[in-house]
């Protein structure tokens, strides 16, 4: 059933017409569609734009599609799009009564009110998948609150750190990426029905009851932005896609330190796979998925985006390409999310690998720099003598700290007889206690806000 063509004289040509079609995706929509049309005929009645009987066997005719939606029944149906499917389906239930259903009702506001549902549900599940991520990186961080391992910058042993400081640091790109999400979730909940095409609708609809009724904080304000307004969507792809490229960040870091050069990360051995090849191989290839599929989640943004750039006010059929673009994203990060915290709670760590690398002497320089410079010799000086001391001691072979104690002896002994304290990571480590620093008071303070943060 096609919802026009009075007006024509004979069908579409067949392959413009299975080009034209979007139910083969967004039969995805069947639910909000189905759930916005109740609402509708609800407030037609309220309106007396129909009688509350023909309301009720409206209401009851799309309950018992609800029924019949199946994702069978919508694989092989031949309708242009979803919309049409149900209102055939409605035909067939209850007769020539469906078309009330859509009484001063066009499709340019349906399709934005069904995706508008559609993303609400899909950030709802997204935070709450994000949320658990963040436990588990909280809870291994707090187990390792204490566990000395090398801090990088460059890829090259930059200061010792802890392990709760680097799964901190993971954590809290996702408390924003929920943040972010729980902010696009404000401009997305917006009721876009009794938009009409584009002009509003000579029926008096309470848009106010009907957005309450569907669970929309606020009613859209133009009826012509309204139907051409896509940034709702591209909002929550990037939002998606931000959260996305963090786990890929958080994948890089344990795909390189979970190598055999490193192993300072040993991974779950179900999140990885084998070579048809090497048989010694166990390969992070669920890390470098959530890393690959970083492109597909950005490819996303850049598709919403360009679609909206040229369009002009009002409806245009490329408007049906955002569907797509917003369910790969969403489908994509959100089996990503699930994929990161399987392998997050399954991680395990070599304690003493991190801290055999952890304790490389020269990783104590800064805090050598800084200790001088608290003992009066400005910084940059103090940067400057021990910059000396790493070269002499490269030079000569001779540790750093012995070096350092020697040198130092003369004009700070008190300094120089702390030299093996200045050297002990774990020292290192809890000297730096400041809120936001990597000692493990400081961590375990900062794991249980990013928890706060997400409940
Ligand atoms: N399938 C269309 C879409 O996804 C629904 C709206 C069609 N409206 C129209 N006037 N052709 O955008």
């Amino acid at each position: 059933m096609k919802l026009w063509g009075g007006n024509y004289e004979g069908e579409p040509d067949r392959e413009f017409w299975e080009f034209n079609r979007s139910l083969p995706f967004d039969r995805r929509l069947v639910r909000e569609e189905i759930a916005a049309s109740r609402a509708y005929v609800m407030a037609l009645a309220r309106a007396s734009a129909i009688s509350v009987a023909d309301a009720s066997a409206l209401d009851a005719g799309l309950a018992a599609v609800l029924d019949v939606a199946s994702p069978e029944a919508l694989a092989d149906a031949q309708e242009e799009d979803v919309h049409s499917w149900v209102e055939a389906r409605l035909t067939e239930t209850i007769g020539d009564l469906a078309g009330q259903a859509h009484l001063g009702r066009s499709r340019n506001e349906q399709t934005v009110t069904a995706l508008r549902l559609w993303i609400r549900g899909a950030i709802d599940s997204l935070r709450a998948d994000t949320a658990g991520l963040v436990r588990a990186l909280a809870e291994k961080g707090t187990s390792g609150a204490d566990a000395v391992m090398p801090g990088f910058t460059h890829t090259r042993r930059a200061e010792p750190i802890t392990l709760g400081h680097f799964m901190a640091a993971h954590a809290w790109g996702l408390v924003r990426d929920h943040q972010r999400l729980g902010d696009a979730r404000r401009r997305v909940n917006v009721l876009p029905l009794g938009s009409g095409a584009l002009a509003g609708t000579a029926v008096p609809l309470d848009r106010d009851a009907l957005a309450r009724d569907l669970g929309f904080e606020a009613i859209s304000p133009s009826a012509l932005d309204a139907v051409m307004d896509r940034d709702f969507a591209a909002e929550f792809v990037f939002a998606a896609a931000q959260l996305q490229t963090h786990l890929s960040r958080m994948a890089e870091d344990l795909i390189w330190l979970s190598s055999p050069e490193f192993s300072f990360f040993l991974l779950p051995e179900a999140f990885t796979t084998g070579s048809s090849l090497m048989p010694q191989k166990q390969n992070p290839d669920a890390l470098e998925l959530v890393r690959g599929k970083a492109a597909r989640a950005q490819a996303g943004v850049i598709r919403l985006l360009a679609l909206m750039k040229s369009l002009p006010a009002g409806y245009q059929k490329d408007l049906q390409e955002d569907k797509e673009a917003v369910f790969d994203v969403a489908d994509t990060v959100a089996v990503s999310v699930r994929v990161m915290g399987g392998v997050v709670a399954g991680l395990d760590y070599d304690g003493k690998k991190m801290r055999a690398a952890a304790g490389q002497e020269e990783m104590m320089a800064a805090g050598l720099a800084v200790a001088l410079a608290r003992d009066g010799l400005p910084f940059r000086k103090a940067h400057g003598v021990v910059a000396g001391l790493v070269a002499e001691a490269r030079k000569t072979g001779a540790s750093l700290r012995e070096t350092a104690r020697g040198a130092l002896a003369k004009d700070h002994p008190r300094l120089a007889a702390d030299v093996d304290a200045l050297f002990d990571p774990e020292r290192a480590v809890r000297t730096r206690s400041l809120p936001g620093g990597t000692g493990p008071d400081a961590v375990r303070a900062s794991l249980r806000q990013a928890v706060e943060r997400v409940e």
